[in-house]
C-alpha cells in the first residue's frame, strides 16, 4: 500500500516567484493495484511521481510504502531515492548501447548495494526477461531490438530489483500508435501477472481508461476527480473532467423541477426540456451545463416521443464523417450542434430531418459552481 498525503512539491520560478507543481495531493493505491495520474501538460504529474521516487524534495506531506515512511516534512524524514527500492520507467528511457539485453538487465544488479552470485543473477534476469517475453533475446545487442522490445527491455531493468513500487512516466510515448495498443496489453499483463504496485503517469485519456484500477484527474496541480475509469468516464464531476476524459457535448440549462426518479431533474435548455441525472441538490432556477457523450446520442429516421421516459429530440443532419467503424454526425437542434457517433449502416443525408433519443441517465448535470477548467 502506497500512502501520499497532503504532499507539495515547490519550484523556484522566474524573479523569485514560486511555482506549486504538486498542490495537496493526496492519494492511497492498495498492493497490487494500477493507479494512475492523468491530466494535460504541465498538471504537475510528473512533479508529483518524481516526489515519490525521491528525486524532488516535497515541501510538505508524506509518504509511505506500507509502514514505511519515506517522505515526511513534519517529522523531518527524506530517505534517498536509491534507498527507496523503488522501480522507474522515465518518458525518455535509456538503454545501454554497448551491452547486450542480458547485460542491460543484469547492471542494476551489479551496482546495487547487495551482492548476488553469478547463478542468481542469471536467474533474475532470465525471470524478468521471460516475464517481458525477451528470454529468447538474451544475446541480442540491446541496439537491435524493436521501439517496443526496447521498451519492455526498459520494463525488465525496472522490474529486475524487485521493486515495492513501479513508478512509471509517460512509458509508452515513443512508440506508434499501433505498437502502443499492443505495449498497454503486455504491460497489463505484466502487472497482474507479478502484483506489482504501480503508478502511472501519463496524458492519454485512452491509456489511463484502458489500464488502470483507478484514477487521478489533475489540474494546476490538484487531484480534481478520483475513481474507477468507468465511474470517471460515466459520471465526471465538472466540466473539466467530463472535457479531458473523451469527447462531449455541453449544453446549458437552468432547472426547472425535481422529476419522481431519485436524481433525475427536468432542465430547459436550448436544444429543449430534457430530463437528466444529478446526484447533487438542485434548486429551482439554478443554471448548469449537460454533458452527454456522442456515443448516447442515438439517432434514428423513425419518428420519436418521451413516452418511455427517454428524451426525445428533433433535428436535421448538418455534416458527417464516414470514419470506418463509424460515423460522426453532426444534428443541429435549433442553433446548437451536437456530435453524435452512429453506426455505419445509418445513411441519412446532409440536410433531412433526424430524430434523437438520449437515456436521462447518460445526460450528466454539472452544477455550475464545480471547478471550470484553469489550465492553459
Ligand atoms: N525543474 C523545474 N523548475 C521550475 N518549474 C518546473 C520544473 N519542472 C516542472 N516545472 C513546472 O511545474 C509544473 C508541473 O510540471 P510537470 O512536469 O509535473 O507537469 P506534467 O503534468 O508532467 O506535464 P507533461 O504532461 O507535459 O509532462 C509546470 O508548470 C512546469 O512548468
Ligand atoms: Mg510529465
Amino acid at each position: 500500500m502506497l500512502t501520499v498525503r497532503s504532499l507539495s512539491t515547490e519550484y523556484a520560478g522566474q524573479k523569485g516567484t514560486v511555482v506549486r507543481a504538486a498542490d495537496d495531493v493526496s492519494f492511497e493505491v492498495p498492493q497490487g493495484k494500477f493507479f494512475t495520474l492523468l491530466g494535460p501538460s504541465g498538471c504537475g504529474k510528473t512533479t508529483t511521481l518524481r516526489s515519490i521516487a525521491g528525486l524532488e524534495k516535497p515541501t510538505g506531506g508524506e509518504i509511505r510504502v506500507g509502514d514505511r515512511t519515506v517522505f515526511s516534512a513534519a517529522q523531518g524524514i527524506f530517505v534517498a531515492p536509491n534507498r527507496r527500492n523503488f522501480g522507474m520507467v522515465f518518458q525518455s528511457y535509456a538503454i545501454w548501447p554497448h551491452m547486450n539485453v542480458f547485460q542491460n538487465v543484469a547492471f542494476p544488479l551489479e551496482v546495487g548495494r547487495r551482492r548476488f552470485s553469478q547463478a542468481e543473477k542469471a536467474d533474475r534476469v532470465m525471470r524478468v526477461l521471460h516475464a517481458v517475453a525477451l528470454d529468447h533475446l538474451a544475446e541480442r545487442d540491446a541496439t537491435r531490438l524493436s521501439g517496443g522490445q526496447q521498451q519492455r527491455l526498459a520494463l525488465a531493468r525496472a522490474l529486475v530489483m524487485e521493486p515495492d513500487l513501479l513508478l512509471l512516466d509517460e512509458p509508452l510515448s515513443n512508440l506508434d500508435l499501433k505498437l502502443r495498443e499492443r505495449m498497454r496489453f503486455e504491460l497489463k499483463r505484466i502487472q497482474r501477472e507479478l502484483g506489482i504496485t504501480t503508478i502511472y503517469v501519463t496524458h492519454d485519456q485512452g491509456e489511463a481508461l484502458a489500464l488502470s484500477h483507478e484514477i487521478a484527474v489533475m489540474n494546476a496541480g490538484r487531484i480534481v476527480q478520483r475513481g474507477g475509469p468507468r465511474d470517471i468516464y460515466e459520471r465526471p464531476k465538472s466540466r473539466f473532467v467530463a472535457d479531458f476524459i473523451g469527447s462531449t457535448n455541453f449544453v446549458e440549462g437552468a432547472v426547472l423541477a425535481r422529476e419522481a426518479d431519485p436524481h433525475h431533474w427536468r432542465v430547459s435548455t436550448p436544444i429543449g426540456e430534457l430530463r437528466v441525472v444529478c446526484h447533487e441538490d438542485l434548486g429551482r432556477g439554478e443554471a448548469l451545463t449537460v454533458s452527454i457523450r456522442p456515443e448516447d446520442l442515438e439517432l434514428t429516421e423513425a419518428p420519436v416521443d418521451g413516452a418511455d421516459g427517454r428524451n426525445a429530440l428533433s433535428g436535421t443532419v448538418d455534416q458527417k464523417v464516414f470514419l470506418g467503424e463509424y460515423v460522426d454526425f453532426q444534428v443541429k437542434i435549433g442553433e446548437t450542434i451536437l456530435l453524435a457517433r452512429a453506426h455505419p449502416s445509418l445513411r441519412t443525408p446532409i440536410g433531412n430531418p433526424i430524430n434523437v433519443r438520449i437515456d436521462p441517465e447518460k445526460c450528466i448535470a454539472l452544477p455550475e459552481d464545480e471547478p471550470r477548467r484553469q489550465a492553459a
